[in-house]
Parts: structure tokens; sequence; C-alpha cells
């Protein structure tokens, strides 16, 4: 991977991609946290008197939807970097938009339109690709949190143009290669959320380097069931139980435990200020959906961290935007703050909320912006963005 340092930007028209897929309330960016992961690689161009031509998605619209707009996320950037940003608010590949950044001076900062409002960017269609590049002489990825995308913004461009990482995407691979290799033991991975579809890869690869995985979510109902538990209306993955058999059967072998929650908290429906019922996780009354990590599940997974000297930990261990669900991610989050001498790695959208809602970022070794894709870098060593700027060792 080419970084900013082989990068000589001076006088230069930079494109950047930028992850600004961010939450928006009432018109407004309601967590600025991947726009302020942008400010180093902006600034470092900035210093070097470059224009800047930021591009990104937000969310996934269905054509050229007003609601995804990015004009907030220029107007909070601007606040963040203290000076005005360009907005263009034109199709990114559009000739009108290749105008406007022909008309760019040096030291200037520009934020285009979502390039997700061009059918093309997510068939990595090779014509926009062409188009994207023409809006720079060198290009910059900085979007970890899609470089999992074979996408024409992060992918196609890549090889159209001198590429090279950004800050962000240096400081997040450089952050979860030490998950896979020169890690210190013991080494813990706490998997949640509610699909086991979504993180087998992660578990089958990490199974091979941790010394343990504590499961928690709705994706622990599939474990579960498949060892013969009754888990009453929980979420269950019917068509991967024999996958999920096949894992706990790896982890036996590896001699590695693979722990499940012994006890949940149970309520007829996800409703906030349910009251729920402590149940046994392997015991669900039927009528009853096991939503959060129990009492007694919180404490065995606090035992089972303490002392580890590596720890990673992606997905929520119940429905923790419904309080009073979210008491077991709190629980795993300060856990995991609180080892002392390990390194700690937190990924995916709740988990990070959690932590965030603790103000515990800063007891954490590593906050990573992306969900997606560090659990994809996590499974097979790197990811479509790193392969388009000259892969990782
Ligand atoms: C994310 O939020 O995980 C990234 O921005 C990728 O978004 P996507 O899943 O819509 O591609």
């Amino acid at each position: 991977m080419r970084t900013l340092e082989e990068l000589d930007a001076r006088e230069k028209r930079v494109l950047v991609r930028v992850d600004y897929n961010v939450p928006l309330e009432g018109g407004e960016v309601a967590d600025d946290t991947r726009i302020r992961a942008s400010l180093p690689t902006i600034e470092h161009l900035l210093h070097q008197n470059a224009t800047v031509v930021l591009m990104s998605h937000l969310g996934r619209p269905k054509g050229e939807d007003p609601a995804y707009r990015l004009r907030p996320v220029a107007f909070r950037l601007e606040e963040l970097l203290r000076q005005p940003v360009t907005y263009v608010p034109f199709p990114p590949g559009s000739d009108r938009t290749y105008q406007v950044v022909q008309g760019l001076g040096p030291g200037v900062v520009a934020l285009l339109e979502n390039v997700r409002f061009e059918p093309g960017e997510t068939k990595n269609d090779p014509e926009l690709a062409r188009r994207y590049a023409r809006l720079g002489e060198a290009f910059v990825l900085d979007a970890f949190g899609s470089a999992h995308r074979e996408h024409a913004s992060v992918v196609g461009v890549a090889r159209l143009l001198p590429s090279y990482a950004g800050r962000l995407m240096e400081r997040e691979v450089r952050a979860l290669a030490r998950l896979l290799s020169g890690y210190r033991r013991p080494y813990r991975v706490v998997l949640g959320g509610a699909k086991v579809s979504d993180k087998i890869g992660v578990i089958q690869s990490l199974l091979e380097h941790a010394d343990g995985i504590l499961v928690g979510g709705a994706m622990a109902f599939t474990f579960l069931k498949a060892e013969g538990g009754e888990v009453g209306d929980s979420l269950v993955e019917d068509d991967k139980l024999g996958l999920a058999r096949e894992v706990l059967a790896r982890a036996r072998e590896l001699g590695k435990p693979l722990l499940l929650p012994t006890d949940v908290m149970a309520a007829e429906a996800i409703r906030e200020g349910a009251v729920p019922r402590v149940v046994p996780a392997d015991a669900v009354p039927a009528g009853l959906k096991g939503l959060d990590i129990g009492p007694e599940t919180q404490r065995r997974f606090a035992e089972a961290l303490a002392g580890s000297k590596t720890v990673f930990w992606n997905g929520p261990m119940g429905v923790f935007e419904v309080p009073p669900f979210d008491q077991g991610t709190l629980a795993v989050a300060r856990a995991v703050a609180g080892l002392a001498d390990a390194y700690t790695v937190v990924g995916g959208g709740d988990s990070v909320a959690a932590v965030k809602r603790l103000g515990l970022e800063e007891a954490f070794s590593h906050v990573s912006t992306g969900g997606g894709a560090s659990l994809e870098f996590l499974e097979k060593g790197t990811l479509p963005g790193i392969e388009a700027l000259g892969g990782w060792p």
C-alpha cells in the first residue's frame, strides 16, 4: 500500500475517497466521528497547498433521493476544518461536477455529491471510474469503512490514477493487522449482533488465532439451538444450524472455548421500558424472545476476559438501541475497557456506540470506523481497497 508520504501533493488536485456515511437527524450530522477521522488526511494535503476534492457515499439511496444529499456533511466539515468547503451538488461523475472542479484553486476543499447517486457506482462501472479519474491528478483512499466495497469510487478509480492510502486507512490497517499476527496472548474475541451469517467468516478466521471466543447477541441462539437448546421465540437462523455445529466442532478440535450465554433477558416483544425475565439461555419459554445476555453471563464474560492481553470486540450483546436491552453491551464495554495492559480493539456501530456512551473511547487501544470492513479484513487479511493500492504484506 503506498501512503501519503510517497505523494508529492504540492499544487496538485487530489481526489480523496472518504467514508462520510454518517447518521443524520433532523437534517444534521448526529455523529461526526467519521468526519473527524478524515481530518488528518485533509489537513496534510492542505499543508501542501493541494486542491482537495472529497467524495463519499451516504446510505443506500435508490437514485437521487434528496434525503441522502451530502450538504449537511459539508456544513459539519466546514465547522471542523474552520475553512469554507465548496459543496458540489451535481452527480459526481457529471460534466457539471467536472467543470466546477476544474475551476478550484490550491488550498480549496470541495465535497462532491453522494457517489451512490450514480447508477454505475456500486457496479464498479469502468466508464464512471474514468469520469471520477478526470477529477484529480492523484487519488487517496481514506474510506476505511468502505474499503471492502468493490465500487467505482473505491477500487475503480484507484486503478486509473496514482493512488495512496490516507492517514485513517493506514491507521486502521496497522491497528487491525495486529490482531492477525504478532499479538500477545491470551487473545480473546467477543462477537455479537443479530446474524451468524454475517460473522461466520470472521469466527472461522479468528478461531485459529484467538484463545477463546465469547458469543452474545441474537446470533448466540443459532449456536444454542444447534446444541439442542430450547430458544423459545428468539431470533434463529435455521439454515445456519449446520454451519454453527461445524464451528462448535472446530472450536472443540482446537481445544478453544466458544462461550455462549447461560442466561438471557427475555420478553414478549422488543419494547422500550419492557420488564424482562431472566431465563436460562437454553430454556427460553415459548412466547418469549431472548433480547440481551443476562447478569450471570455478564459476569462470566467479564471473568473470561480478565487477564487478556489482546481483545477484539464486534457486535452488541442484545438489542442495544432499546433499553433495558442495552445492559449486556454496556457491561462488555466496561469489562474490555477495564483490562490493564491489553491491546483492545472495538469495531461496529452498536459496540462503538456503547463505548462512546460510557465515554470509554480513550480506554480502548483502537476504535475502528469500519464495521463490515474490519470484519472482512480480519477474515481475509486484506480488502479490495487495500489491493487496489498495491496490497498489504
Ligand atoms: C458502513 O457504514 O459500514 C460503510 O460506510 C459501508 O456502507 P455500506 O454497507 O452501505 O456499503
